[in-house]
C-alpha cells in the first residue's frame, strides 16, 4: 500500500504542479466511500448546481469540517494529511472537502480555473494550499475527467470572472498558455489520487457517457497561511490526524450517522465566484 509521498512525488509535484498517486486507496477502501456517498441522503440533499457557463451545471456537495464519516477519515488520514505537510512545508488543516457529482449524461463541465483563483477572495495571501481529488469512480476522457496544464502553476495567479456561476480563469491568457504547455487528461481508476497546487489551471468536460465519474476532493491549506479575514472557508483549526486503517474501521459512515457539524457550505454562502460578478457590476 502506498503511504505518504516519495521523493520522486514531491518532486514531481513541484516541477508540474501536480502529482497522481496511483491506488493511494485500495479497492476495498474506495468501495466503502463509494457505497457511502451513492446512498447518502445527507449529501444528495446538500447538493447544489454551479452553471458552467457552458449550457450544463455541474452539480456538488461541499463541507467545511471533514467529520468522523468515512468521509472525515479520508480527509484525515495519515497518507493524505502527511503528503500535504509534506508538500506544503508546514502544518496543514482542513481547509473543506467536497463531493463532485458528475452524472451519467448530465454532469456539467467546470470551466478553466485555479482554485487559488476562488480562494485569493476568501483573505488567503499565499497560494500555498494543495487539492486532492480521489476518484470515487472511474476517470475517463469519455466521462469528463480532470485536465491540467502541467507548469502552469508557476505563472502564478490569473485574473478570473464569472462564467455562469463559476470563476473562470481569463480566457485570453488561458488561450495563450495552451499555445506554450500542453494539455493533459488525466485519466484515474477508482483508489488513485492526484494532489494538485492551487494555481495549477484545470477544467473537466460534460461528462456525456453512461458512467457516472463521482470523486471527493479534499483542500487543505498552511497553517502559517491562516487568512486574514473571515470567509465561509474556515480559518486555521487542528486538524485531527487518524490513522490509516481508521478508514476500514469506520467503514460505511454516511453523513446521516454522524453527529458532528461539518458546516455544510449552502450554494447562498459561496461568494467566492459570485463576488467577481460584483467586482465587474461596479467598475
Ligand atoms: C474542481 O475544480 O473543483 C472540480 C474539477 C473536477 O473534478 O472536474
Ligand atoms: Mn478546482
Amino acid at each position: 500500500m502506498a503511504h505518504v509521498l516519495n521523493e520522486s512525488q514531491v518532486t514531481e509535484y513541484r516541477r508540474e504542479g501536480y502529482t497522481i498517486v496511483r491506488g493511494l486507496f485500495n479497492a476495498e477502501e474506495v468501495d466503502l466511500l463509494r457505497r457511502s456517498a451513492k446512498e447518502d441522503r445527507a449529501l444528495d440533499q446538500h447538493a447544489f448546481g454551479r452553471a458552467d457557463g457552458e449550457g450544463g451545471t455541474v452539480r456538488l456537495s461541499l463541507w467545511n469540517h471533514p467529520g468522523e464519516g468515512i468521509y472525515g477519515m479520508f480527509a484525515r488520514c495519515r497518507r493524505m494529511v502527511d503528503s500535504a505537510e509534506k508538500l506544503l512545508e508546514d502544518e496543514v488543516y482542513h481547509y473543506h472537502s467536497k463531493m463532485i457529482m458528475k452524472d451519467a449524461k448530465v454532469g456539467g463541465a467546470w470551466t478553466w480555473h485555479q482554485d487559488y483563483g476562488y480562494w485569493y477572495q476568501n483573505g488567503v495571501i499565499w497560494p500555498n494550499l494543495v487539492s486532492v481529488s480521489i476518484a470515487v469512480d472511474p476517470a475517463t476522457k469519455e466521462n469528463g475527467c480532470m485536465q491540467v496544464i502541467p507548469r502552469s502553476h508557476d505563472i502564478g495567479r490569473i485574473e478570473h470572472v464569472l462564467s455562469g456561476d463559476q470563476a473562470g480563469a481569463d480566457m485570453e491568457r488561458v488561450n495563450a498558455i495552451l499555445e506554450r504547455l500542453p494539455l493533459v487528461y488525466c485519466e484515474m481508476e477508482p483508489g488513485d489520487a492526484m494532489f494538485f497546487h492551487s494555481n495549477l489551471l484545470h477544467r473537466s468536460d460534460m461528462n456525456r457517457s453512461d458512467n457516472p465519474r463521482w470523486s471527493m476532493i479534499c483542500c487543505y491549506n498552511a497553517k502559517s497561511n491562516d487568512p486574514y479575514k473571515d470567509a465561509h472557508h474556515p480559518r486555521y483549526t487542528p486538524l485531527n490526524k487518524v490513522d490509516d486503517d481508521m478508514i476500514v474501521k469506520v467503514g460505511v459512515k454516511r453523513f446521516a450517522d454522524d453527529e458532528s457539524n461539518v458546516a455544510w457550505l449552502e450554494d447562498a454562502n459561496d461568494t467566492s465566484a459570485r463576488v467577481l460578478k460584483d467586482k465587474a457590476a461596479t467598475k
